[in-house]
């Protein structure tokens, strides 16, 4: 009896054991788990160093860390010889009844260049774009520019938030100074002062003022660093981010290497490599029951017929960028000698990427946003410093890796997001979509109006957008 007794309790023993120690196991796997989970969440970017200048780099010689002001100037030389350039232009007849289908309309583009030969005056420009102060400074071996405007007055008991604006491709500093003042002085502009800005604009290097790489390889990641460094040097520990086109790259790096450093990103463009199954799914089910994969009515609107919107429209749009991320340096040769030339394949982007629909109108619908003197000021920028080429590599170094294996491609960002979804954007991401990569969101806006150069095309609304997220992140 005794025996059999034993023999039962030993039987029962092994499920006694498992029923206490497969939660005890799970558990601990649990654990595991979050702590793997943990461990990845706080992984950045690796910061890296780098050496740009020409040559090799001087052994242990500490860079000159000195911030040097600085003044846009050209000689009378410089524009006597873009005028002879001007004067002596070749132009080919667009196709009849053609618009801006088959790239500028060289109709319009005479009348652009007379413009810029007889009305647009340089040196008013000059004055515009020195209005705020510029700098220089040099950073692994190359000279980086950059603008940086403090508030006029601070209200009381008040800092001023540090935030680094940076541009893109074929844009410059110049894109923000239409909402430089409404970051820095809302006072003076009819706004609520609970948010005020002292605005840093660099030039990416080898764009505009910024000296341009002498080394293979100054890619996203490079030039993220280099603003980190920048910053520092500043004495900023904490501040804000902004961009768009390269300059969401550029920013989205930034969070993703020191994201103690950002206290919020705002993006206008998220750029999503990979999205895989999971987002073909989506797509494909998101054309039915866009509710079920997290689409709304809006971003239904923007998305679909998605071979149209966003396939076929970015095949159309996109030749430039194979040809950069390619060749750059002979299409570049062209379009360094030719004021035309250039001012041709940098204003055809300032037509379609504003509005799509601009491509069938003679004049591009340019004026329709911009003025003459802006537009012809950004492609000065590149003209007097012979920027177009330098600024077409910046898309061999970085899209001729693979992207899903990139570096960046696999670590989240973590710092507080805001994203503005300008309707005429080149590709809309949903919030669901850039979840996966943002893992932080806290504003999410579809704007009313506005594409790719929000900066430039709607300045208010851009900067309400910005003190948005900062209100979030601040509890403000
Ligand atoms: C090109 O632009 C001009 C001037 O804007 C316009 O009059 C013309 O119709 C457009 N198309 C052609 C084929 O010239
Ligand atoms: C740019 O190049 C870097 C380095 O390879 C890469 O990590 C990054 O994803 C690239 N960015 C783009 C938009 O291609």
């Amino acid at each position: 009896m005794w025996q059999q007794i034993l023999q039962s309790v030993r039987s029962f023993k092994y499920p006694w054991r498992s029923i206490i120690l497969a939660p005890a196991a799970l558990g601990a796997g649990g654990l595991l788990v979050c702590w793997l989970l943990s461990r990845r969440k706080i992984k950045t970017l690796e910061m890296g160093d780098g050496w740009w200048g020409s040559g090799e780099r001087p052994p242990r010689e500490k860079e000159d860390e000195r911030i040097r002001s600085f003044q846009i100037e050209t000689s009378d030389r410089e524009i006597q010889e873009l005028h002879q350039r001007l004067d002596q232009a070749r132009y080919t007849p667009p196709l009849e009844g053609v618009a801006f289908q088959y790239g500028f309309n060289s109709t319009y583009l005479q009348k652009v260049v007379a413009y810029w030969r007889n009305q647009f005056d340089w040196q008013k420009q000059l004055e515009i774009v020195n209005q705020y102060p510029h700098f220089k400074t040099t950073i692994e071996g190359i000279e980086v520019h950059f603008v940086h405007v403090k508030p006029p007055g601070i209200p009381k008991g008040q800092a001023a938030r540090p935030l680094l604006m940076v541009h893109g491709w074929p844009g410059s500093f110049y894109e923000f100074y239409k909402i430089i003042p409404l970051l820095t002085d809302p006072a003076g502009h009819g706004l609520n002062e609970d948010v005020v800005f002292e605005v840093i604009c660099p030039s990416i290097p080898g764009y505009g003022f910024s000296e341009a790489p002498h080394q293979r390889g100054f890619d996203t990641l490079a030039a993220a660093r280099i603003f980190h460094k920048l910053m520092q040097r500043l004495g900023f520990q904490e501040f804000y981010v902004q961009g768009g086109d390269w300059g969401s790259r550029i920013t989205v790096n930034m969070a993703q290497m020191l994201p103690k450093s950002v206290k919020g990103l705002h993006l206008n463009l998220v750029f999503i490599t990979s999205g895989g199954l999971g987002r073909l799914v989506s797509l494909l089910l998101g054309a039915y029951v866009p509710w079920l994969v997290g689409l709304t009515r809006e971003d239904s609107r923007r998305l679909y017929p998605y071979l149209e919107k966003n396939v076929y429209e970015l095949l159309r749009e996109t030749g430039y960028l194979h040809i950069q991320a390619t060749k750059p340096d002979t299409a570049g040769s062209g379009l360094n000698d030719s004021p035309i030339g250039l001012a041709a394949y940098i204003l055809e982007k300032f037509s379609t990427w504003t509005d799509r629909s601009f491509r069938d109108m003679d004049n591009g619908g340019l004026e329709r946003k911009f003025s003459m003197d802006d537009l012809l000021t950004n492609v000065m920028i590149y003209w007097v410093t012979s920027s177009i080429v330098p600024s077409m590599r910046f898309y061999k170094e970085n899209l001729s890796k693979n992207l899903n294996t990139a570096p960046d491609a696999r670590i989240g960002v973590y710092v507080p997001t805001g994203i503005a979804a300008f309707p005429q954007e080149l590709a809309h991401c949903p919030h669901s979509w850039a979840k996966k990569l943002f893992k932080n969101i806290v504003v999410y806006s579809y704007m009313p109006r506005g594409g790719h150069f929000a900066a430039f095309e709607e300045p208010e609304l851009l900067a309400q957008d910005i003190r948005q997220l900062v209100r979030k992140v601040e509890h403000l």
